[in-house]
């Protein structure tokens, strides 16, 4: 079965056809209406979302299908009946299924048991729709080249550090991860990601995005780890980005952030709104590789 799982299991190859579609569905939108008319896409949501679910949503109606959002809580998963079992029952309805879940092996439960193509949405490991929407994002202001510096800002152990490192490595970039001691990257990633190419790794903020091309970060406390705030907040403290840390990186880099960003924590509103930020546009290119997403998986391009 064709699924979108990750960003480890995709190769370079791969990557570049779902970059390549997504730019063109953002040009020639007109072009796939109706493509997917008469499709079902169930979105499986265990958190919270605004992006991802919207930007599917509106993305399969403009493909001419339909999106169910199914809620954990008000369905019978929130009463006992299995990941597997469910997702047998879904497949029978639908056509493809997008699901944001806690634990990446209850998505792999998923995509064995649907019969259908299984996109992730988001689980603790990783968000690889964010990513392909990144690397689209980072192509279009013609940061995606070889040997650039992309350094990620924060949290380097757990979903979208992972995505991330492994994304830009398979696409020639070398990457900074730049963390409080204490709040190690994932290793396996780590291993995998150097692979494909450079990841360093730095406790010093401005060390760590000293002439990078992108700088990234993401929220502090992810989805599920409400209970470390304090902690958190202590430890991630010194790697807000803000006008002063991206002094150190190229005059012509960019800010970018997967949001929902936190203002005056993770990043300050200055640097989300200012010159070299391109969050925005990085949120609108959801909505096209999601469109893109579908398709390939779908079989129609
Ligand atoms: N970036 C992202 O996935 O946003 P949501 O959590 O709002 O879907
Ligand atoms: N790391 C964040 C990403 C949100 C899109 C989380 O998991 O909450």
């Amino acid at each position: 079965m064709n699924n979108l799982l990750s960003i480890w299991e995709l190769s370079k190859a791969q990557i570049e056809d779902y970059l390549a579609l997504g730019a063109e569905v953002k040009k020639n939108r007109t072009k796939y209406l109706h493509v997917l008319e008469g499709k079902t896409l169930a979105m499986v949501f265990e958190k919270a979302s605004t992006r991802t679910r919207v930007s599917f949503e509106a993305g399969m109606t403009q493909l001419g299908g339909h999106g169910i959002y199914f809620d954990f809580t008000t369905s019978q998963l929130s009463r006992g009946e299995t990941i597997a079992d469910t997702s047998k029952v879904l497949g029978r309805y639908v056509d493809v299924i997008m699901a944001r879940l806690y634990k990446h092996t209850d998505l792999v439960e998923m995509a064995k048991h649907a019969g259908v193509p299984v996109i992730n949405g988001l689980t603790d490991e990783e968000h690889p729709c964010q990513v392909l929407c990144d690397l689209l994002t980072m192509r279009e202001k013609g940061k995606l080249k070889a040997g650039a510096k992309f350094a990620f800002v924060g949290d380097c152990a757990f979903n979208m550090a992972n995505s991330l490192m492994l994304g830009c490595t398979k696409m020639g970039m070398e990457v900074a991860l730049v963390y409080p001691k204490g709040y190690p990257p994932n290793i396996k990633y780590v291993k995998e990601a150097r692979k494909y190419g450079k990841v360093e790794i730095y406790n010093d903020p401005v060390q760590g995005v000293k002439d990078a091309d992108v700088v990234y970060t993401d929220v502090w406390i992810s989805m599920g780890m409400e209970d470390e705030k304090a902690e958190r907040m202590k430890a991630f403290g010194p790697f807000q980005v803000n006008d002063e840390l991206m002094k150190h990186a190229k005059k012509d880099a960019i800010f970018m952030d997967c949001l929902p960003a936190h203002r005056g924590v993770e990043v300050t509103g200055d640097v989300m709104d200012g010159k070299q930020s391109v969050v925005w546009d990085e949120a609108e290119n959801r909505l096209h590789i999601q469109k893109a997403i579908m398709l390939k998986l779908l079989g129609k391009a």
